[in-house]
């Protein structure tokens, strides 16, 4: 008997994704007018989504970088966050927009706005391409999302299992073979 391995579906093709960066992008540059506006990239998944979405922000933004690390090798949080790679500049008196591929259970984003609102920013906000609103237990307020999904397990995109399909170009749903 073998195996069969696991199977990809397509959930959001790349062109809808790409369609909806670019609302996403104009109603950002509509909010943001003036001042500095920080991208802070939640590594590694959010990077896809953030090179994109930058390149949809008609104005000056800074890009900046962190790496949490709430997933073991797994599908399922294991509750605990980590920073495994702090920002490079102050987030003091800026208006900030933390740029994530996923809302899940909450606890990584509800714990990082957390943490980077005891750096003083002048606002914080959250965009994440997807949401899986049902799976929620810690709550989180999205202000730019991308789509929101059922409850399925999703790579591509920037999104992992086991570090594998980040760099599909649609978000695809993992069907266990
Ligand atoms: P949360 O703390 O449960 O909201 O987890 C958010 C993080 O879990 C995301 O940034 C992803 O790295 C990961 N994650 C949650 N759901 C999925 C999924 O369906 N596919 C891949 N990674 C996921
Ligand atoms: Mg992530």
């Amino acid at each position: 008997m073998t195996a069969a391995g696991p199977t990809l579906e397509v959930l959001i093709p790349a062109a809808r994704i790409a369609e909806r960066i670019r609302e996403l992008g104009a109603e950002i540059t509509r909010d943001y007018p003036e001042g500095n506006l920080h991208l802070i990239c939640i590594l590694k998944g959010g990077c896809f989504f953030l090179a994109d979405l930058a390149r949809a922000i008609e104005r000056d933004v800074i890009v900046d970088f962190i790496g949490i690390s709430s997933y073991g090798k797994g599908k399922t949080s294991s509750g605990e966050v980590r920073v495994t790679k702090d920002l490079d500049a102050s987030l003091e008196g800026e208006d900030v927009l933390v740029v994530e591929d996923i809302v899940d259970s909450g606890v990584s984003l509800n714990y990082l706005i957390h943490l980077l609102e005891l750096r003083n920013p002048r606002s914080i906000r959250i965009a994440a391409l997807l949401d899986k609103p049902e799976r929620r237990q810690r709550p989180v307020h999205v202000t730019y999302k991308g789509f929101e999904i059922p409850d399925k397990f999703v790579v591509g995109y920037g999104l992992d299992h086991a570090e594998r399909y980040r760099n599909l170009r649609d978000v695809c749903v993992l069907v266990d073979g």
